[in-house]
């Protein structure tokens, strides 16, 4: 595995590669790698002929009272996971390189940043968009990869890549969850065990609605509720920033469950704040 840090090498290294007619996948990640993870890693070197890992903390995500400083970093257990996976590249920027003095361009995506998480992280989408358009100009990727978990996070990137003619597929690949339900994240290394356990609410709570909407149950309102009660009855969550159940393309909230509904949900835990969400097809 071939690690760089300067980002007109990846670009040069990876062009060359496409020229060749290799197809390049990217996983970007920013780090602490878990299976949810290493599971994009595998479904990239099955479907191209180059995988390239990135990590990089992106400061621009973070909010100025957000978790920046302590987000868990593991530089040496990550080469050593993605290594064993086989991938080509493992792709390294620092802060400097990838934003250098006077970097004055942001991404927008006008309405989605607004909804469900961008709510409570004002900003958060504007770097991660930003970020990931970078990333794809740096790769220029044939394929890029993405957990479902972060599902606000894949509308817009796909929105952008539409929008702005990027050339890659943007590829969703499912949650991969804990033996107890839990969605596989790096933030949840901040859990201590008692909330570690009152963590797998949000799954349960999650799986209640869904069980509901697949009974039959039509009603958003009631099945928000339903999501919202189980959530509350969990004495750990301190704070539930919403239970939501949304069209999975708009993300608008609806009133009545037509085929498709996209239930979410954000709480805090302590210190830390966890996401997950269920796509329910009736
Ligand atoms: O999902 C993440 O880890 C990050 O938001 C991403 C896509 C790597 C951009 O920094």
């Amino acid at each position: 595995m071939e690690i760089i840090r300067i980002p007109r090498i990846v670009q040069d290294t990876c062009k060359k590669h496409r020229m060749k007619g290799r197809s390049v996948g990217l996983v970007p990640t920013m780090g602490a790698l878990h299976e949810g993870h290493l599971s994009l890693i595998r479904r990239s070197r099955m479907e191209n002929d180059i995988t390239v890992v990135s990590i990089f903390v992106n400061p621009l995500q973070f909010g100025p009272s957000e978790d920046l400083a302590r987000y868990p970093r593991d530089i040496e257990g990550d080469s050593s996971k993605i290594s064993s996976l086989e991938t080509d590249i493992l792709f390294l920027p620092d802060d400097a390189l990838m934003y250098s003095p006077g970097f004055a361009t942001s991404v927008e995506v006008a309405g989605i940043f607004e909804k469900l998480c961008g709510r409570f992280r004002p900003g958060h989408f504007r770097g991660v968009a930003t970020v990931v358009a970078k990333l794809l100009n740096i790769v220029y990727p044939t394929r890029a990869y993405f957990g479902q978990k972060d599902y606000q996070q894949t509308v817009v990137i796909r929105r952008m890549v539409k929008d702005l003619n990027l050339d890659p597929e943007v590829v969703i690949c499912p949650t991969i969850r804990e033996h107890d339900g839990l969605a596989m994240s790096s933030r949840n290394a901040y859990l201590g065990p008692e909330e570690r356990l009152a963590a797998t609410a949000i799954y349960r709570s999650l799986t209640r609605g869904a069980e509901a909407v697949l009974q039959g149950e039509r009603s958003a309102r009631r099945i928000r509720e339903m999501v919202e009660e189980g959530l509350r009855a969990e004495k750990l969550i301190d704070r539930i920033e919403y239970a939501a159940a949304v069209d999975p393309v708009t993300l608008d909230d609806v009133e009545e469950i037509g085929r498709e509904i996209l239930l979410a949900a954000a709480v805090r835990i302590g210190n830390t704040r966890l996401i997950d969400n269920l796509l329910v097809n009736v």
